[in-house]
């Protein structure tokens, strides 16, 4: 059986992780989450002083980062420089810094180097931002998983809650907002669907709903391609 590989970009919010890591489960997929990596060398900049806005001191960063990637139990770890940061990442000040570092190429180029390494010789599950368009042009399935403002807002405020975090509705659909204005108009690679992608529009769907659409495409593609 030839390897295949599923790609889901869509916006902040929009539920990509979570389905990609059930739906690997469920496949037996690799999954990797490309957003941990930008996510990594904004932590980084962040806690060396790095101004986010000088690209040549980014560049010059990257040198002395050594980023790894470790599955544990199933679940992506990532270490920066040995240390694991798998949690550290998931914060809203780090969002921001991710989605501030993306728009170098410098980054781009070398994380999507890591991330295309990962990939070969698997079965993968890959979410992110470029993935269909850059990443993964070949990829036997790709997802475009959008849903409304309204609804990404109120999913990460419940995250938020379920973690015990205080948190402000209108700030967090303002970050939301400015995040997917950067993400979309960066000049390296920007998010967009790709043309051969399937658009599912999650606002009024369940994850169980989600993952059944996706489910659905792949078995179809998958069966045209007879991987
Ligand atoms: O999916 P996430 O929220 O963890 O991603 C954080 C940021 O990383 C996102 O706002 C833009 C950037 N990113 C990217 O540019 N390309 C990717 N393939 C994944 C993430």
């Amino acid at each position: 059986m030839k390897n295949y590989s599923i790609a889901i970009d869509g916006p902040a919010g929009s539920g990509k992780s979570t389905v990609a890591k059930q739906i690997a489960k469920k496949l037996n997929l690799l999954y990797i989450d490309t957003g941990a990596m930008y996510r990594a060398v904004g932590l980084y900049c962040l806690k060396n002083n790095i101004d986010i806005d000088k690209e040549e001191k980014i560049a010059f960063a990257l040198k002395n980062m050594n980023m790894s990637i470790e599955l544990l139990e199933g679940i992506q770890n990532i270490y920066l420089n040995g240390e694991n940061v798998t949690e550290k990442i998931r914060t809203q000040e780090v969002g921001k810094a991710a989605s501030d570092v993306a728009v170098i190429l410098a980054v781009r180029q070398k994380l999507v180097q890591i991330q295309r390494d990962l990939a070969k010789g698997h079965n993968v599950i890959m979410d992110g931002r470029d993935i269909g368009t850059n990443v993964l042009p070949d990829a036997s399935v790709k997802i475009y998983l959008n849903a409304n403002i309204e609804e990404r807002t109120k999913r990460r405020c419940n995250e938020l809650k379920t973690l015990g975090k205080q948190y402000d509705k209108e700030q967090i659909k303002k970050e939301i907002i400015q995040r997917d204005e950067n993400d979309k108009n960066r000049k390296y690679n920007p998010l967009k669907k790709a043309e051969d992608a399937f658009e599912i529009d999650s606002s009024c769907m369940n994850i169980e709903q989600v993952i059944e659409a996706i489910l659905n495409v792949v078995k179809q593609k998958i069966n045209d391609l007879g991987v």
